[in-house]
């Protein structure tokens, strides 16, 4: 890999501040840069909405996280942003890969991701995911589910046996949003240790030839900013790994404690680093020894704290429309390219690049140009007071949980994904045109 440390001038902002890439500059004039390429050029020759994906920003995330966890395995959350130029960086970086789908399975293995470094999740996987999972070869296959371990079983070809993790509910509830805590009983995510289900599903997979159980995962939820909660789940987990060692006679190798990672959206909002989460493993390794059990290898699955903050989405306004109370700038994309706000109330940080202005600032109100009230992208921004149609927006820490969790509601194509490092921006992911739209519509 080439050197990222011509372009990266300051370090990686882990803990709070801005929430824009690490190698974006605002200079006068409207000017903005990220890794040196103008984000207007990048407007103009790729049109909007865009969005842009700093190479050195998340390949400076996966090394943070290497180097606060040396000993542990970190496997980057594909449902994040999976791409195979994502792939591929993360993979370059040491990383292993978390998938929940056949799709991201498919395009982890079309960018050549080693198969062993890949842990295949999903609380519903469906018999043709299992297949296609096994007849790839996963590495790790985490059992979400009691009747999933004789499925498993049985699609085992003969001779091979399935890596596994049981994951379990370790009843620590934590996360920004109802719809993403999944660490707490009475949810649809993994089996609880409180009903017995975890340890039957522990006894299962030990008398199953053809499986061999590697360890135990859990996660709680996600945009969690305190390290509180993992200590919690990892004195949880030492004592199931006991409770196991006690009743079985065997030690597990490997504890998976999820993602959840939370970072900054908007300037000053905390963020968990990874350095900062090095105290839930150690507090694996205390636990560990007061229980004279072996300290099993450590994995992490951060999702948007790898590609959160490395992209920025660019839209071009379209209109500016006074209403009675507010004033609405309307873009060109909005819940389909972005539906976070109106799904969980995130909020987002947004600049007008591209001209100087003398006008003085005045609040906004950014919505989208989709057929429904709710699409609405962030409210009470402080933007020029001259703002009008042409003008461009850039968005911060758009590259988790934008690009795939996109629709293409009324008809409008995903927005392409442009990578920019030492000054050169490529297009990795083509913009969706109606073309493409229109070829699954096979008529009457
Ligand atoms: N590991 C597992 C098993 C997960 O289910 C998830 C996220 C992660 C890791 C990564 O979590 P992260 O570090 O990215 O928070 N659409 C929501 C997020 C849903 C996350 C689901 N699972 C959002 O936009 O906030």
């Amino acid at each position: 890999m080439r050197s990222l440390t011509r372009e990266v001038e300051t370090p990686v902002v882990t803990t709070a501040g801005a929430p824009w890439p690490v190698t974006m500059r605002f200079g006068p004039g409207g000017q903005a840069t990220v890794a040196g390429a103008g984000l207007m050029d990048i407007a103009r020759r790729f049109g909007t909405p865009a969005y842009v994906m700093d190479e050195a920003d998340v390949r400076l995330r996966c090394r943070a996280y290497r180097a606060a966890l040396p000993r542990a395995e970190v496997a980057y959350a594909a449902k994040a942003f999976l791409c195979r130029a994502i792939a591929a960086w993360v993979r370059s970086e040491g990383m292993s890969l978390d998938v929940c789908s056949a799709g991201e399975l498919a395009v982890a293995r079309a960018a050549g991701f080693p198969v062993e470094k890949i842990i295949f999740h999903g609380n519903a996987k469906t018999p043709g995911e299992l297949r296609y999972a096994l007849d790839e070869g996963v590495g790790r296959l985490v059992v979400d589910d009691i009747a999933e371990i004789n499925r498993l079983a049985a699609l085992m070809p003969a001779g091979r046996r399935q890596k596994v993790l049981i994951r379990v509910i370790p009843d620590v509830e934590a996360g920004a949003h109802a719809a993403i805590r999944t660490g707490g009983e009475d949810q649809k995510f993994g089996l609880s240790i409180a009903s017995g289900a975890a340890a039957e599903a522990v006894r299962r997979v030990l008398g199953q030839p053809r499986l061999e159980l590697v360890g135990l995962h859990c996660h709680l939820g996600s945009q969690i900013v305190s390290t509180d909660p993992y200590e919690r789940a990892a004195r949880v987990m030492v004592r199931l790994l006991a409770a196991i060692r006690e009743e079985h006679g065997v030690v597990l190798p490997q504890l998976d404690l999820g993602g959840g990672h939370g970072i900054a959206y908007v300037s000053g909002e905390p963020a968990l680093s990874p350095s900062r989460l090095a105290l839930a493993a150690a507090t694996v390794v205390e636990r560990c020894t007061a229980a004279g059990l072996p300290v099993p290898r450590l994995t992490v699955e951060p999702g948007r704290a790898i590609t959160g903050p490395a992209g920025v989405t660019l839209y071009r306004v379209i209109a500016v429309k006074k209403a009675l109370r507010h004033t609405y700038v309307a873009v060109d994309g909005g819940m389909s390219d972005n539906p976070r706000p109106a799904l969980y109330g995130s909020r987002y940080e947004i600049r007008m690049i591209g001209r100087a202005t003398r006008a003085g600032e005045r609040d906004y109100t950014i919505v989208g140009h989709h057929c429904e009230a709710g699409d609405t992208l962030a409210e009470g921004v402080r933007l020029p007071a001259d703002i009008r149609p042409g003008d461009v927006l850039v968005v911060a820490a758009t590259g988790a949980y934008n690009h795939s969790m996109a629709s293409t509601y009324n008809m409008t194509g995903r927005p392409p994904v442009v990578a920019v490092s030492h000054g050169r921006a490529r297009l990795v992911v083509r913009r969706e045109g109606q073309e493409d739209l229109m070829r699954r519509d096979v008529g009457l």
